[in-house]
């Protein structure tokens, strides 16, 4: 029986603080994807991995993500010494899912300073 790729290919990203459900894609970043469905996240850098502002909180699916690179790496351990990795934090613009994944933004635009 042909299974339907529409069905198939699509992942879902939820995000936990309002229980909002998204498609994703494996080659669209977490960071792309809220922002083309109207989510508020910031994003100061635009997605080059240096301004670490857009950061979310993995609440499941992490074994879906895309493994931490070496940019997303040095921006994440910035500042926390011999701390390591924030565990369960990624940088929406360095992160692709290729299943199923809940997170919460911990960055919002309009909630930072001016
Ligand atoms: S947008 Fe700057 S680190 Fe992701």
């Amino acid at each position: 029986m042909a299974r339907d790729k529409r069905v198939t290919n699509t992942n879902c990203l939820t995000t936990v603080q309002d229980g909002r459900v998204y498609s994703v894609s494996p080659a669209i970043s977490i960071l792309n994807t809220l922002l083309r469905n109207g989510v508020a996240i910031s994003h100061v850098c635009g997605g080059k991995a240096v301004c670490g502002t857009c950061r979310v909180k993995i609440f499941g699916g992490a074994e879906n993500l895309s493994p931490i690179g070496e940019a997303e790496r040095v921006r994440l351990m910035s500042g926390r010494g011999d701390k390591g990795l924030p565990e369960g934090v990624r940088l929406a613009c360095q992160t692709y899912a290729r299943g199923d994944v809940k997170i919460k933004v911990l960055s919002n635009p309009q909630k930072r300073k001016k």
